[in-house]
């Protein structure tokens, strides 16, 4: 396009008074008309650059918190000791300077594979960066899970596991500690290769994650399978009357995973005193945290489970268990507390079910726990 600038420069050149009017008539004009043109060319430019400033500093939130640094390698080879140890540090600055998603860190505690990870598969879908996964599995164990699978590459290095020896809350720790070297993991959840989930992702994360308390199940049994297993030789750090009993499975927030690990008091008298039929499972966590953490305990687990058939192991669940029925029972037939209201949400997750199970339960999930949004 020809540049009216120079063709009004060219005009002026004409010799004419008529002509050296018009050519200053004209130049006046174009000149009105060019500051008009930069004056609104100017504004809608500082507007723009207003604008772009905007979105700079909202794009530049994100440098100047950089990305959470990525969580330790899970084959990092440390004895428990250190493990143990490492795990127990905490931040003393309380902001954090990465933008931190709490997560939950699902751990599984199993002897072989986990059983019914395709129905956790299905669970976890879409909700990745919210949760991470840890499995202890018994050391003889040598599969794995296959490549697309959540619990693909999630095992830590586990030690041998006996059912009720204290070994078994050794591999609990061992689990917590390694679930607490990622900062972004916020509540924690101990799972057996038989539990499931009763709830869609969505709905256990804030429950979990809004709860103003943590679910150790802790009470006070007296007769042989309660006061019962207590050891005199136990006192005086543990006395009888602070002696509880609880399912081992625990969903806890990170202050109370810190000081489980960090137990040098309590738990070596486990170590030292509660053997044979004293079931340190059933015992350590029930009474260290009511002895030291109990105003923020709930005093009950998620994890539904059925005694009503007797005997030292609850019911296990197959195939014709499961039935839409069942399932609606679990997740709301009960009443309990929850941050300080009377809730029919009582239970989280469910045990025990075998994996003859699974295929009505891949059916159900859609239509009575919601998965699949
Ligand atoms: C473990 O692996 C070895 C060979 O690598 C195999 O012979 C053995 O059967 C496996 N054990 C199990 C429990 O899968
Ligand atoms: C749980 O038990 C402890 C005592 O160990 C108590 O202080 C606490 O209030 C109880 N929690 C609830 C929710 O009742
Ligand atoms: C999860 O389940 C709840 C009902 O428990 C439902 O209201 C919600 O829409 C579900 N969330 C998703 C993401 O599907």
């Amino acid at each position: 396009m020809k540049n009216p600038l120079s063709a009004a420069v060219k005009r002026a050149s004409f010799p004419s008074p008529m002509a050296n009017l018009l050519a200053h008539l004209f130049f006046f004009i174009s000149g009105l008309t060019f500051g008009i043109i930069i004056c609104f060319h100017f504004k809608s430019f500082s507007f723009n650059l207003q604008v772009t400033n905007g979105q700079f500093s909202i794009i530049t939130e994100q440098p100047s918190s950089p990305p959470p640094p990525p969580p330790p390698s899970l084959m990092h080879g440390m004895r428990d000791e250190e493990l143990l140890w490492k795990a127990s540090m905490a931040p003393k600055i309380q902001e954090f300077p990465f933008k931190r998603v709490p997560k939950i860190a699902f751990m599984f505690l199993t002897k072989g594979p986990v059983v019914l990870a395709p129905l956790w598969d299905r669970f976890f879908k879409g909700s990745q960066g919210l949760y991470s996964i840890y499995v202890h599995s018994d050391p003889s164990f040598n599969g794995s899970e296959p490549e697309g699978s959540v619990f693909y590459g999630r095992r830590i290095a586990g030690k041998e596991v006996q059912w009720g020896n204290v070994n078994m809350v050794e591999a609990e720790r061992r689990l917590l500690a390694n679930a607490l070297l990622d900062f972004s993991n916020q509540y924690f959840v101990l799972l057996s290769e038989s539990c499931i989930p009763l709830y869609n992702f969505s709905t256990i994360y804030s429950h979990l994650m809004e709860s103003s308390h943590n679910f150790v199940e802790s009470y006070d049994l007296p007769g042989p399978v309660g006061r019962g297993r207590y050891s005199q030789e136990m006192g005086p750090t543990i006395t009888l009357d602070k002696w509880r009993k609880g399912s081992q499975w625990f969903q806890i927030d990170r202050n109370l995973a810190m000081e489980i690990i960090s137990d040098k008091t309590y738990f070596p008298v486990f170590q030292n005193y509660c053997s044979g039929s004293c079931y340190a499972d059933e015992h350590y966590l029930p009474t260290f945290v009511s002895m030291k953490f109990g105003e923020r305990n709930a005093n009950r687990t998620l994890t539904w489970v059925d005694w009503s058939r007797g005997g030292p192991h609850p019911s296990k669940f197959i195939r014709t268990d499961i039935t839409k029925e069942f399932l609606e029972k679990m997740r709301s037939g009960s009443s309990c507390e929850y941050n300080g209201a009377k809730t029919n949400i009582c239970f989280l997750f469910a045990r025990k079910f075998t994996l003859n199970a699974l295929d009505r339960l891949l059916r159900f999930a859609p239509s009575v726990m919601h998965f699949d949004n």
